[in-house]
């Protein structure tokens, strides 16, 4: 390793440890605009932006973050052009499969968060095998929301729920927020701390609906495949400033 990627491992000497997020969320944005402003095909962006994620899980799991959960693929993804979804659906499986071992090596857990059943059968077991193989691993948590919608994991939680009802094993005013969580694709990774919008789109898309009620949130022009290890620096940085009030008169963390 040289001196400069063993420098890039380390905290920047201005970020303080302790108040760094402890699981960060990012809106991976812009690809096809990438691609577009370089007379590219979309796709080509969406390829670029795999190097990215690529980067930015490195980083985190480097700088001591916990938990990393990117939205690779929404449930209104599928309204796009066959050739793009599809595009999508095999660059998942290409990618699983390629970066499985450097991810073993570097302890990272991987887990899906979305409606899974649909996805290719192939995807669908390829996604089985690496959250199976890296599950004992101790890095950081690494979630993939993919065919992921934050109104159908809401509706998919009260379902779940509705039917303990029914079976008699939880009555209704046992529901709780403690309760309802557990019925959630994040059930064991819970709320992130900051919520990352790359390409300058000042909208949610269905993200984490329930998990970021308290979630600060960072917009950037940058488009996500020039999203990289500085520009994650700029968004740790300007959380750092951030006071969270949690709707009290004070900031409770700092
Ligand atoms: C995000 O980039 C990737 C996915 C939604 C899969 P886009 O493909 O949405 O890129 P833009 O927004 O069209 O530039
Ligand atoms: C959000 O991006 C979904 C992902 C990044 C996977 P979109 O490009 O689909 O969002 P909209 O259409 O701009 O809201
Ligand atoms: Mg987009």
């Amino acid at each position: 390793m040289t001196a400069q990627q063993t420098e890039q491992r380390v905290l920047p000497s201005d970020l303080k440890p302790e108040l760094l997020p402890k699981h960060v969320a990012v809106i991976m944005d812009g690809n096809g605009r990438w691609a577009k402003r370089r007379g590219l095909p979309r796709v080509m962006g969406h390829k670029r932006g795999v190097d990215s994620l690529k980067e930015i899980l490195r980083t985190c799991n480097d700088w001591g973050i916990g938990a990393l959960t990117a939205y690779a693929f929404s449930t209104e993804n599928w309204k796009r052009p066959h050739e793009e979804v599809d595009f999508l659906m095999s660059l998942f499986q290409v990618v699983l499969r390629q970066e499985l071992r450097e991810m073993m090596e570097e302890s990272v857990r991987i887990q899906f968060a979305g409606h899974l059943a649909s996805l290719p059968t192939s995807l669908q077991e390829q996604i089985a095998q690496a959250t199976e193989e890296t599950r004992n691993n101790r890095g950081i948590r690494f979630t993939i929301a993919t065919n992921y919608g934050g109104r159908q994991e809401i509706i998919h939680a009260c379902q779940a729920i509705a039917k303990l009802v029914e079976q008699g094993l939880v009555k209704p005013e046992q529901i709780d927020e403690a309760l309802f969580e557990k019925y959630l694709y994040t059930a064991d990774i819970g709320d992130p701390d900051l919520l990352i919008r790359t390409s300058g789109e000042m909208r949610v898309s269905n993200f984490l609906l329930w998990q970021i009620a308290y979630t600060e949130i960072y917009v950037t022009d940058t488009l996500w495949p020039d999203f990289n290890r500085s520009e994650l620096y700029l968004a740790l940085r300007a959380y750092q400033q951030r006071d969270r009030r949690y709707g009290s008169v004070e900031s409770t963390v700092k």
